[in-house]
């Protein structure tokens, strides 16, 4: 089913671009529906991966997502990075560029992480303006994701859901919405993720991510490391069932497995599609108890078990 949602046509089912397959996508092509490609890896890369990009380009539908616009930060907006995002895609015409709702640096240091923003009004205010003046130097479909958090403001003043809802209304941008991400920070803080995907404007979701994580037992991290568990595709189910069904991508970021085991882990999604209920009949979703459907505890595949891969493990000079 292809339903377009703020001009977007769902794309099917994807994995995002890895260096480690680019042998096997350059020999096979194979069928998967579409890509998702960091851009920080290439918007300075002239060699082999903006080639092999640009390759990829011409055989799949592409959508950009970064890690580093930190739209959160008190920091000016970076223009030059904005320029260097707008060179790539006008280079590679994504469908999309996405990135974080988030910030991860201030006075001009980068963290190279994820960190959440206050919940509150002020904060909104911030990022609506922000977000406003990236939609306007871009010149494309500007997408935001909620990230996972392992910490929370107490001076936050609205869930995050609603903070979202309103992000996106006040600004008229479109959802990604990382169903792992919900999933990973409920469970941190004690929230319900139903709740969560229930409360966002669905019409918004333009892309769904998904992804494995690591539980170590009092908190999640979002190692993109693993499979994705079953509580996380049950959430996929209502996520689906809410929102008709969007351009869905699997992320695999760390202990990347081949090419094929990573598309296969993403086709899963098609066991988890089901008939969009008419409008005003959806119905509460049965649903786990966090408490007693854990995954079982991942055993680090790293010697140094101090190791925790991160998404932000993603952006690597990757020059072969
Ligand atoms: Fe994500």
């Amino acid at each position: 089913m292809t339903i377009p949602r703020l001009g977007h046509t769902n794309l099917g089912l994807g994995v995002g671009l890895r260096t480690t397959h680019f042998p096997y996508i350059l020999e096979h092509w194979p069928s998967v529906d579409w890509f998702e490609v960091i851009s920080e890896n290439f918007m300075d890369s002239q060699g082999r991966p903006r080639y092999v990009l640009e390759k990829v380009a011409e055989h799949y539908p592409v959508v950009m997502h970064g890690v580093s616009l930190s739209i959160g930060s008190t920091d000016p907006l970076n223009i030059d990075y904005l320029r260097r995002l707008k060179a790539l895609a006008r280079d590679i015409k994504p469908r999309w560029i996405s990135d974080h709702i988030c910030w991860t640096g201030v006075a001009t240091r980068n963290t190279h992480d994820l960190l959440p923003v206050p919940f509150t009004e002020e904060t909104l205010r911030h990022i609506v303006a922000r977000v406003r003046l990236v939609q306007d130097y871009l010149e494309r479909p500007f997408v935001l994701e909620n990230p996972s958090s392992y910490v929370q403001f107490r001076g936050s003043t609205m869930s995050e859901w609603e903070f979202i809802t309103r992000l996106a209304e006040e600004t008229d941008c479109a959802l990604l919405l990382d169903v792992n991400n919900v999933y990973v920070s409920s469970f941190n803080h004690d929230l319900d993720p139903a709740e969560f995907i229930r409360s966002i404007p669905h019409e918004r979701v333009v892309q769904f991510h998904l992804a494995g994580h690591t539980n170590y037992v009092t908190h999640l991290i979002d190692t993109h490391d693993h499979h994705v568990v079953d509580p996380v595709w049950e959430l996929y189910r209502l996520a689906h069932r809410l929102t008709g069904g969007v351009s869905t991508l699997l992320e695999w970021d760390a202990k990347i497995p081949p090419f094929e085991t990573v598309h296969n882990e993403v086709l899963k999604a098609k066991q988890f599609m089901e008939e969009q209920l008419p409008t005003g009949e959806v119905e509460p979703v049965r649903f786990f108890d966090l408490s007693t459907s854990l995954p079982p505890i991942a055993v680090h595949g790293r010697d140094d078990a101090s190791w925790v891969p991160h998404p932000l493990h993603r952006v690597t000079a990757e020059v072969e």
